[in-house]
């Protein structure tokens, strides 16, 4: 019992050295970049030195309270100045110096610019989702996605980081640290993948109410793997193959849902980046409880593009797994899975409900 638990607080700190704990937790520790291995090494140096530091002042401390019970004599003077001069300052002072030139080192490393050949991505923070956009060497959009980001492994990848409304935090533990996003600005940060793996990330700024549940996913994968997805992302979506996703596309387009959300190759414009904001009013869905709130709205509510919906694992940024359940739940009542968020419910028939999520899976 008492090893159970130690093992789950091990884990809790992400001490955990199994290879299988380091996919499943986002950890510092567990480095898989460069990058992040420099921080994690910066952190080992700091957790060894202050229990190194710690242990030698109780040891000072422990000596000195032993000797004044047992009534020895104290100290020369000459010899307790010397170890206020050498513990009590010149030791901090190294310690110090050591670590202050670690992380200025550190951080001129993490903050260089990205190499040549990196794959760009444009990273925009949403409240509360991420929008993600692959741009080629000359900066053209390559495919637009949410929430869940594939990077090559071995090849560095240099993020752009915005912000479309407040300020947000990009972080994966695994592989870098932290980066703002914001209102504005235009953030860089790179990494290079050093191992496959499916790596998480979470929003580091609190940003409203579903600050939590703003998370992404890091998927890391070989080359070749990963030039096959993106070529995949870049193509229109999927034409239905059955009666019911074809229903499932006519609800989409009917209801209101192309008000904020793309379907390249099937909702007529690019709405769903707010890149546009003079672009064309929304089509308000008649049957939706919040049209009075949309109808206020002058410019596109920006959404996830779901062109390749059914590819993702997640859906509400990694609020929920993308399973027919979920997905039925999400769209008929978002405000209960996040509060705030700005997807109204769907008010559908039952048949048109499972058309719909029907559709949205079929479109891989
Ligand atoms: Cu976005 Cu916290």
């Amino acid at each position: 019992m008492l090893f159970r638990d130690t093992g789950k607080i091990i884990a809790l700190f992400g001490l955990s050295a199994t290879a299988q704990a380091q996919e499943k937790v986002q950890s510092a520790l567990a480095p898989a970049s460069d990058q992040a291995s420099g921080i994690a090494l910066l952190w080992w140096a700091m957790l060894i030195g202050s229990i190194i530091i710690f242990a030698a002042v109780m040891v000072i401390l422990g000596t000195g309270l032993w000797r004044a019970r047992r009534r020895e004599t104290q100290l020369s003077r000459l010899a307790s100045r010397n170890l206020v001069i050498i513990a009590g300052v010149a030791i901090p002072l190294l310690v110090l110096i050591f670590l202050v030139g670690g992380s200025l080192f550190l951080g001129k490393d993490l903050s260089s610019r990205a190499p040549d050949g990196s794959q760009t991505i444009e990273v925009t923070g949403w409240r509360w989702w991420w929008e993600i956009r692959y741009l080629d060497a000359d900066g053209e959009l390559i495919a637009t996605t949410a929430n869940e980001i594939h990077v090559p492994v071995d090849r560095p990848v240099r993020l752009v980081l915005k912000s479309g409304d407040v300020i947000h935090s990009f972080w994966v533990p695994n592989l870098h640290g932290k980066t703002d996003l914001m209102p504005g600005k235009v953030n860089t940060s790179w990494f290079t993948a050093k191992r496959e793996g499916v790596f998480f990330g979470q929003c580091a700024e609190f940003c409203g109410t579903q600050h939590a549940l703003m998370g992404f996913r890091v998927v890391a994968q070989p080359q070749a793997q990963f030039q096959a997805w993106l070529a995949q992302q870049a193509e229109n979506a999927q034409a239905p193959t059955t009666e019911q996703q074809a229903l499932g596309r006519e609800v989409f387009t009917d209801v209101g849902c192309m008000g904020c959300h793309d379907i390249r190759g099937v909702t007529p414009r690019t709405m769903s980046t707010g890149r546009d904001p003079k672009g064309p009013p929304l089509i308000h869905d008649l049957r939706s409880s919040t049209k009075a709130e949309m109808a206020e709205q002058d410019s596109p509510i920006p959404a996830p593009d779901l062109t390749h919906f059914g590819s993702r694992t997640t859906l509400a940024a990694g609020a929920r797994p993308s399973t027919k359940g979920h997905i039925g739940g999400w769209l008929t009542d978002p405000q209960g899975i996040k509060p705030g968020a700005l997807m109204p419910p769907t008010l559908l028939e039952p048949q048109e409900l499972h058309a719909l999520v029907a559709y949205l899976q079929s479109l891989e």
